[in-house]
């Protein structure tokens, strides 16, 4: 009897607080039926928007930097680049997509505000001088961005590194012990999220000012007969030299891909293997 009264008057409690509220009940009562049932618009919920890569490439206005870009802007992505000179001399309607930073990964900090939201970064900062020079351009101004990157939460960072020559390494020492030193800061800071290509010469259209040089004239063929020749480049000490070109637009797709595909594995990647995964019909 106490649980009849009990349940009544919560009956009673609850429809005088639904009735307050102005909550209408669907009701089977047939007197109810033909009231305009009123829908009362739901909630919006402020919900971020889905998630986007974004990709900074370092280097973006140089001969590799530029097709990944391109191949970057192809995908889909947020492009920004960040180098010394900025856009340049770049003239491509593509390179009016690419938010273009100027900055210099080896002095000041300013250029590391374009860091923020970046999702993956690939550089492509490198070159050729002095020893010291050498080391400072090919390691040093990659490992200040390495940090830089992991410091600021960047997921995926991946290096355009190069390919061992054999001899040719002692001749250009500064150039092959600033790339081994930017690859150890990449895998330490990175351990699975950091990837490195080695690719030996890179052929495709080059541009030197207003002129295009067409690497490929040499590189393509080349590449043919080296790529079957894998044995001759285990030879010791010449073997390298055997190392097959590869097509810019190549290095460029394994590139983005490896900037974005969560499962693409990290660690170096050879020539062998660039030719490889470029040849995927996934990238
Ligand atoms: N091309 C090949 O055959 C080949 C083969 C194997 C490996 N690689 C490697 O691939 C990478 C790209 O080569 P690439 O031929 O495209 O060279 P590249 O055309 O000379 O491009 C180098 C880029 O780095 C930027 N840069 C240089 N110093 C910088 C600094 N301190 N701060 C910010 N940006 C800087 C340059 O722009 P600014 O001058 O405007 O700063 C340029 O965009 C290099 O690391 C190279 O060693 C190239």
């Amino acid at each position: 009897m106490s649980r009849l009264i009990q349940a009544r008057f919560s009956l009673s409690r609850f429809s005088s607080i639904a009735s307050s509220r102005n909550v209408r009940f669907l009701s089977t009562e047939s007197n109810k039926t033909d009231e305009p049932f009123k829908v009362e618009e739901a909630e919006t919920v402020n919900m971020p928007p889905p998630p986007t890569e974004k990709l900074l490439v370092l280097g973006g206005n140089g001969f590799v930097g530029s097709h990944i870009c391109k191949e970057a802007l192809d995908r889909g992505l947020t492009v920004a680049s960040i180098s010394r000179t900025g856009r340049s001399s770049i003239q491509d309607s593509w390179a009016n997509s690419v938010t273009w930073h100027q900055g210099n990964l080896l002095s000041t900090d300013s250029w590391k505000d374009a860091l923020k939201g970046v999702t993956s970064v690939i550089s492509c900062v490198g070159g050729f001088g002095s020893n010291s020079y050498m080391y400072k351009i090919n390691g040093t101004a990659n490992i200040n961005a390495i940090r830089a990157a992991s410091e600021e939460g960047v997921k995926r960072f991946v290096y355009i590194s190069a390919a061992d020559f054999g001899p040719v390494n002692y001749l250009l020492q500064g150039y092959y012990e600033g790339k081994r030193a930017a690859e150890t800061e990449l895998l330490t800071r990175y351990p699975y999220g950091g990837i490195i290509l080695r690719p030996g010469f890179i052929y495709g259209t080059r541009r030197v000012g207003s002129m295009k040089l067409p690497l490929g004239v040499v590189g393509s063929p080349l590449e043919m007969i080296l790529q079957r020749a894998k044995p001759l480049s285990q030879i010791p000490i010449v073997g390298p030299l055997f190392t097959p070109p590869v097509n810019v637009s190549a290095v460029a797709k394994v590139a983005v891909r490896a900037a974005t595909d969560p499962v693409f594995p990290p660690g170096v990647i050879d020539v062998h293997g660039i030719l490889r995964y470029s040849q995927q019909r996934s990238v």
